[in-house]
This record gives C-alpha cells, sequence and structure tokens, in this order.
C-alpha cells in the first residue's frame, strides 16, 4: 500500500466528471487500499478517487468505525435538510456550512462486484453527498452557506469530539 498524493483545489482534475468503472481490475483494489491509506494518513472522513488524480468513480468513506469502498455509488434516496460544517482534504484550512440532506440513502458496488445500500444521517449523509459531488467535479466551497473563521470551526471539531467521546 502507499500514501497517494491529495490534490489541491485549482488542479483541473477535481473540476471533471468522473468515468464509471466497467470492472473490478487488480489495480482497482489497489486503487482502493492505496486510498484507505491515505484518508487514514490525512485523518479524513472521506476521499474520492479524482482527489488523487484518478477519474474514476470510486470514493472511500468512513461509515461508522469501518473505511467503506462506493465504486459507482449513486444516491438513490435523500431526505429532510440540514445546514452543518464541512472541510475537504483538497481544500485545506478552509471550512464552510453547507445545507445537505438530513439523511441519504446510496447504492454503490463493493470491491468484490456486490451492490449494496448505505444510509447515514448527519455527518455521514454530508460526507456521501461531499464525497458523491467530487465524483461530478464539484468542491463543497460551490455549495457553503457560510464560510466558518478558523476559531468557529475549531469549536465544531470540539463539538464532535466531544460528542464521540461520549459514546
Ligand atoms: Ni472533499
Amino acid at each position: 500500500m502507499a500514501i497517494l498524493n491529495i490534490v489541491q483545489e485549482g488542479d483541473p482534475v477535481l473540476g471533471k466528471k468522473c468515468k464509471y468503472v466497467q470492472e473490478i481490475t487488480p489495480r482497482i483494489i489497489r486503487l482502493l487500499d492505496d486510498m484507505h491509506e491515505t484518508l487514514e494518513d490525512a485523518d479524513g472522513a472521506g476521499l474520492a478517487a479524482p482527489q488523487v488524480g484518478i477519474l474514476k468513480r470510486i470514493a472511500v468513506i468512513f461509515i461508522g468505525e469501518e473505511i467503506l469502498d462506493f465504486i459507482n455509488p449513486e444516491i438513490i434516496a435523500a431526505e429532510g435538510e440540514q445546514e452543518d460544517i464541512e472541510g475537504c482534504l483538497s481544500v485545506p484550512g478552509v471550512w464552510g456550512i453547507t445545507k445537505r440532506p438530513a439523511k441519504v440513502t446510496v447504492r454503490a458496488i463493493d470491491r468484490k462486484g456486490k451492490t449494496f445500500e448505505v444510509t447515514g444521517e448527519g455527518l455521514e449523509a454530508r460526507c456521501l453527498c461531499h464525497e458523491l459531488d467530487h465524483l461530478d467535479g464539484h468542491l463543497f466551497t460551490e455549495r457553503t452557506v457560510r464560510t466558518l473563521s478558523y476559531e468557529e470551526a475549531m469549536e465544531y471539531t470540539r463539538e464532535y469530539n466531544e460528542k464521540k467521546e461520549e459514546k
């Protein structure tokens, strides 16, 4: 496995629409493994293939305690609304409040080629929307209703960590 270089905002690769994966080859498996390692190393919530320069519809996202592989993911249901904090490994040092569905269900293929569905709420719903946006060339900064100062962002992060510790 290897830690991949994360592409930063301004690179044209982040604005492109990704292609569907036609076949899960050993190369795709290696990409998934490398993306897992890169996500853990960067301490992020999710990572999409274009962020490592690969224009394929692939993302790895923390759901609960584990990182799931999403190949050719689609949002099949969304309900409610939330406004909360988002950041992106490709846009370091910037946080904003975005408007997203409160709950989303995504259908995707796993690395074994099996179709699965996952439903996320709160942070997981935001993360699913955020990573799927990357596959169509969109960054969260296009969706922010308000940009946060560093202090505000740290306050949000502190609240999340406290909630996590309570569990
Ligand atoms: Ni991102």
